[in-house]
């Protein structure tokens, strides 16, 4: 409770409002906390600890957030035994605490799906950006104290997005090119995040996007920028207009988005200095069922070339369908693997060069695992894995 007080008071919140909705982090750290002491590590574990040994408010639906390792894949070499021993001790006392192990960055995915209106705590900045967005829930962009306090007590401190004259749109975007692919509507975040910064985006003229092209935007939108929603006039719900999206006050001044522009974004993220690569990372955010589908299909009957790594990160639940469906043994047979609990950035893999589909992915891989990347379309990601190098477009 003093730790959701404080933080409302330096955000400016007069009160805290009840809240029944949470995403929570709850990750033994990794190689994030190379560097850190012993003692502070073992200060950290005991305080996510301390909070299991409490129960989830009474009513509050808590989902949560990945993980630094898989505990299901142990022969992952970038698995620590020990990280993976205390992940899966806690996970057993999260669940016990009332908290569901979806282990997932898209809780939207796997039944975490808020409705118009509802006051949420999550983590994970591109769920945030698509729960406000995409679902019309609302919540603030929360860290792995805050969300945890607020599934412990029931309570948000009031302040930013959970307060309407908040959401009103910032900037306008008219959407000129043709979006035909959801690595496009990446393109379009992560080109949109930079120009908004901690603004709310108001997309114009775009056609209604699918779930899955949803996800990339709202991912890309929060890895260049701060964003914490956007609208898309049309389509979010409290955005039926351009007009409602800026609560009546449109804009004259807007951006273009081009075809010009989406090509230039692609090409941001390309600094590969060769083309033969060594992982092929698809799933970020986590894939959907829709997802694993088209690669399987793209890789039936085929193989990727030695010496690549081609990882579909999912949730758990997610798999079990892919499992159900025969895509998992597809894949599989193809000599792919559908990553569970975790993803490659968070694993920290030591690529050396990596083509993805998600613009998210292709950033942090650059900074986080150090890597030269190549974003793109999922057919130009499964080519490369197949041939074992970077075919283009
Ligand atoms: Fe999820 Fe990892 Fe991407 S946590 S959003 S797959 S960087």
């Amino acid at each position: 409770m003093r730790w959701l007080v404080d933080w409302g008071d330096v955000m400016g919140a007069r009160r805290l409002i009840p809240v029944d909705n949470t995403h929570c982090l709850l990750p033994v750290p990794n190689q994030m906390a190379r560097g850190a002491s012993p003692h502070t590590l073992e200060r950290y574990v005991a305080g996510l600890r301390e909070a299991c040994l409490h129960h989830t408010a009474p009513g509050c639906y808590c989902t949560l957030h990945t993980a630094f390792v898989t505990m299901e894949a142990l022969d992952v070499p970038e698995n620590d035994p020990e990280q993976v021993r205390l992940q899966q001790q806690l996970a057993e006392m999260a669940t016990a605490a009332g908290f569901i192990p979806t282990f997932t960055c898209a809780p939207y995915l796997v039944g975490n799906v808020p409705l118009k209106g509802e006051v949420c705590a999550w983590t994970e900045s591109s769920a945030v950006v698509y729960a406000n967005s995409i679902l019309g829930a609302r919540t603030t962009r929360h860290g792995t104290e805050s969300a945890l306090a607020a599934s412990l007590v029931g309570l948000v401190p009031e302040f930013g997005v959970l307060l309407e004259e908040n959401r009103k749109g910032t900037l306008r975007i008219e959407v000129r090119a043709e979006l035909e692919d959801p690595t496009d509507w990446g393109a379009l975040g992560y080109w949109a995040g930079k120009l908004a910064g901690l603004g709310i985006p108001v997309f114009n003229g775009v056609r209604r996007p699918n779930q899955d092209e949803a996800k990339q935007l709202c991912a890309a939108l929060a890895t260049s920028g701060g964003v914490t929603m956007c609208h898309i006039a049309g389509v979010t719900p409290e955005a039926p207009t351009l007009d409602a999206a800026f609560h009546g006050d449109v804009p004259e001044d807007y951006f273009p988005f081009t075809a010009v522009t989406l090509q230039e974004t692609y090409e941001s993220l390309r600094n590969a200095s060769g083309d033969e690569i060594d992982s092929v990372i698809l799933g970020c955010p986590h894939a959907s069922i829709r997802e694993i589908a088209e690669i399987a299909s793209l890789l039936q009957g085929r193989r990727v070339a030695p010496g690549v790594r081609l990882w579909v990160d999912a949730a758990r639940a997610t798999k079990g369908g892919a499992d159900a469906m025969g895509y998992t043994s597809i894949i599989e047979e193809a000599g792919g693997r559908i990553l569970c609990d975790t993803c490659p950035t968070n694993l920290r893999i030591p690529a050396r060069r990596i083509v993805t589909h998600g613009f998210k992915q292709a950033h942090y891989a650059r900074g986080m695992v150090g890597a030269e990347v190549i974003v793109a379309k999922t057919e130009a990601c499964i080519r490369a894995a197949i041939a074992g190098r970077w075919l283009g477009d």
